[in-house]
């Protein structure tokens, strides 16, 4: 199964027509795809209380990860998208990740050692960020927001897709080159994870 998670506040925006692109190219081989758009649920952002480490998953909060949990441990892949917000992921996207730290076990030591429950299992994901500058320097640090998470947890990411120069809503759809190309990265995530 294929997770998409998109996060931008704007339905049927330049992020939501992606992921759509890329779950397409996934969809023609077969693959069973879920979506989802982060400002459709509702959660807190991760609360530190550390509970997660006893209980192995947010007991914290019954929200709405508690619905995303399931999905996330199922999808051996993963499609993450973001616009820039201010040179970074927006903050459903931040909050969607740092709740994800209940996958992880600690061992006591200080600094704490740490492995991840998502490890070792052939997981990837193919992460993209959409800005509406046209140099890649305005897209900040909208990638590795996501990348670095994602490795830690044991995702091996395929590929990274960065989109300029766009901020009309859904004016990617005017760019059939860069959905054609995102359609073939969604091929290419089913391919590498098809069992
Ligand atoms: C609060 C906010 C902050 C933004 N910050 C940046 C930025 O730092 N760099 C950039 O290139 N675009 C920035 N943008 C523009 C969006 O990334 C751009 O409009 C994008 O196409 C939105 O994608 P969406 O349609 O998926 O929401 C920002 C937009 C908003 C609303």
């Amino acid at each position: 199964m294929l997770l998409g998670i998109e996060a931008s506040p704007r339905k049927n925006g330049n992020s939501h027509i992606l992921l759509q692109n890329i779950l397409l190219g996934a969809g023609e081989t077969g693959m069973d795809c879920r979506e989802a758009h982060l400002r459709d649920y509702r959660y807190e952002p991760c609360a530190g209380c550390e509970r997660c480490r006893k209980d192995k998953t947010c007991t914290r909060f019954q929200d709405g990860m508690t619905l995303l949990y399931p999905l996330v441990e199922q999808a051996r892949a993963l499609v993450l998208v973001s616009p820039v917000h201010n040179y970074n992921v927006t903050a459903w996207m931040k909050a969607f990740l740092d709740r994800l730290y209940c996958f992880y076990d600690f061992q006591d030591t200080r600094p704490r050692a740490w492995s991840s429950r998502l490890a070792n299992q052939n997981r990837k994901a193919v992460i993209a960020a959409i800005a509406e500058q046209a140099d890649p320097k305005d897209l900040g640090i909208t990638l590795d927001a996501m990348r670095l998470p994602l490795e830690a947890l044991g995702y091996e990411i395929l590929a990274e897709l960065p989109v300029l120069r766009l901020f009309d809503r859904g004016h990617i759809a005017q760019h059939p080159d860069i959905l054609e190309h995102a359609q073939s990265l969604g091929r290419q995530l089913a391919a590498a994870t098809a069992e």
